[in-house]
């Protein structure tokens, strides 16, 4: 990666998870980066230092390359120095599964009339969604140039993914703004895919289609698994060496969450269906993943019975390790579930209380696993958060009222938590039988 001080400036419009990254990691590069969100209080917390997200490594380097970051409610900062715009609004699903474009369709209408400018959209649309912004430009007589240039950074690991993406997408159909992205990114050293708009959109929805249908797969397997007798941890292990296949992807659980995945699998599927396909896959993918968050209710219940009343511990509630995201977090689904059920939870996670006490209600939250697993007669753990690991099993059990854990990610070591007196059960690996004075 090479920086030469004479960087083209840029304007990101949406400072979050994607917006936030894609300036800090802009700004590393050597430009000046203009961001805009239509969110007071965010701007100004920004401009006081305060990052809204917790992103590993964001916060470091936004501070080293703070000079070159200007926030602002504006757009006017932005045009003015500016002549590509990355757009990174949400584009969270409605009702129907459809993404709802009102964010994207909010900023192109605030554009004024530039042959300068180009919008290069890093949110998340269906396919088709440039070629009607392009159409919707012209009939404006706004001029702007157009780009599809789709992200693809994982939350956890955002920083790194940006600095060293796998592949940057570039979808222009024609003029000028296609080489100012390429040339933006081309000291990332990463290959570049330089197609057409609809094509670079199809890219992002059908490669987080792909990795939902993979993870829905081994979800399948595991549950087979669980009926057999095989270990899914073996049988992915595997599968995995074969290079055909790939070993990412294929840990089994309790259902993939977050952002990006639920809306984008079902952005896809309400695609296909609007333009007169069945995507059949699809609805098994989404179908299989909404069961399989339903499935810990079942193991727990084959252990203790009737739930009601019983004191349930969850440890982890962000949709995966390394983010404070809650958006279609699996954790929301089975605190309500274990509520509708009689349960009584109490849940810890290191990062996510905040966000979650925005989404979740009924719920009592610890500040410590220690805190949460006390008096609990079973756990759940939701959240591959590393530190989990090093919980002192004997002490949890000690801890305990019950013996139960379920492990929802397949993340602890099912020998050292049988041995420390826990009663594990895990996704698609060899259970124990339920014992018959627990059961009730
Ligand atoms: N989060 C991810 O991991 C990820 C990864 C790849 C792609 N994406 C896609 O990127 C897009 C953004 O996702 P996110 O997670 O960063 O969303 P987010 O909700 O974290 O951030 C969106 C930001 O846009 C701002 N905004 C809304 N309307 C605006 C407007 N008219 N002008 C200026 N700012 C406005 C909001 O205030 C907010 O700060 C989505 O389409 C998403 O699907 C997200």
């Amino acid at each position: 990666m090479s920086t030469d001080g004479s960087r083209e400036p840029v304007g990101v419009i949406g400072t979050g998870y994607v917006g936030l990254v894609t300036a800090a990691g802009f700004a590393a590069l050597g430009s000046e980066v203009y961001c805009v969100d239509i969110d007071e209080d965010k701007i100004r917390g920004l401009e006081e230092g305060r990052i809204p997200i917790w992103e590993p490594g964001l916060e470091e380097l936004i501070a080293v390359h703070r000079e070159r970051l200007h926030f602002s409610t504006d757009l006017a900062p932005a045009l003015a120095h500016a002549r590509v715009l990355f757009v990174a609004v949400g584009t969270p699903p409605t009702y129907s599964g459809d993404a709802d474009l009102s964010a994207v369709h909010a900023v192109v209408d605030a554009m004024p009339a530039s042959d300068r400018h180009a919008l290069v959209m890093k949110s998340t649309v269906p396919v088709g969604t440039g070629e009607s912004i392009e159409r919707a430009l012209a009939q404006q007589d706004k001029g702007f140039a157009y780009v599809s240039c789709p992200e693809f950074l994982k939350e956890g690991s955002a920083v790194q993914d940006f600095l060293e993406p796998d592949r940057v997408v570039i979808g222009e159909d024609g003029g000028w703004a296609g080489d100012a992205v390429e040339a933006l990114y081309a000291p990332l050293g990463a290959p570049i895919v330089r197609t057409d708009v609809k094509s670079a959109e199809m890219v992002k929805l059908a490669s987080n289609a792909f990795l939902a249908t993979k993870i829905s797969f081994i979800n399948e397997i595991a549950n087979v698994c669980e009926e057999t007798g095989a270990d899914v941890v073996e049988v992915a292990r595997g599968m995995g060496l074969d290079d055909r296949i790939g070993p990412k992807f294929l840990q089994a659980g309790i259902g993939f969450g977050g952002s990006c995945f639920p809306k984008d699998v079902a952005a896809l599927k309400q695609l296909a269906g609007n333009s007169g396909y069945h995507f059949q896959l699809l609805n098994s993918v989404i179908e299989v993943n909404e069961l399989q968050k339903r499935r810990v209710i079942a193991k727990l219940q084959k252990h203790l019975g009737s739930l009601v009343g019983k004191e349930i511990a969850l440890l982890g509630l962000a949709f995966k390790a390394n983010t404070d995201d809650m958006r279609e977090a699996s954790s929301l689904v089975l605190s309500a579930r274990l509520q509708g059920a009689g349960a009584r939870v109490r849940a810890y996670d290191p990062v996510a209380e905040a966000e979650a006490r925005k989404l979740i209600s009924g719920v009592a939250f610890a500040s410590s696993a220690a805190e949460a697993v006390a008096g609990a007669d079973a756990i759940v753990l939701v959240t591959e958060w590393p530190e989990f690991r090093e919980l002192d099993l004997a002490e949890v059990a000690a801890a305990m009222r019950g013996s139960l854990l379920v492990d929802g990610r397949n993340f602890l070591d099912p020998g050292a938590a049988r041995a420390a007196g826990l009663v594990y059960e895990a996704i698609g690996r060899p259970s124990q039988s339920p014992s018959p004075v627990s059961a009730g």
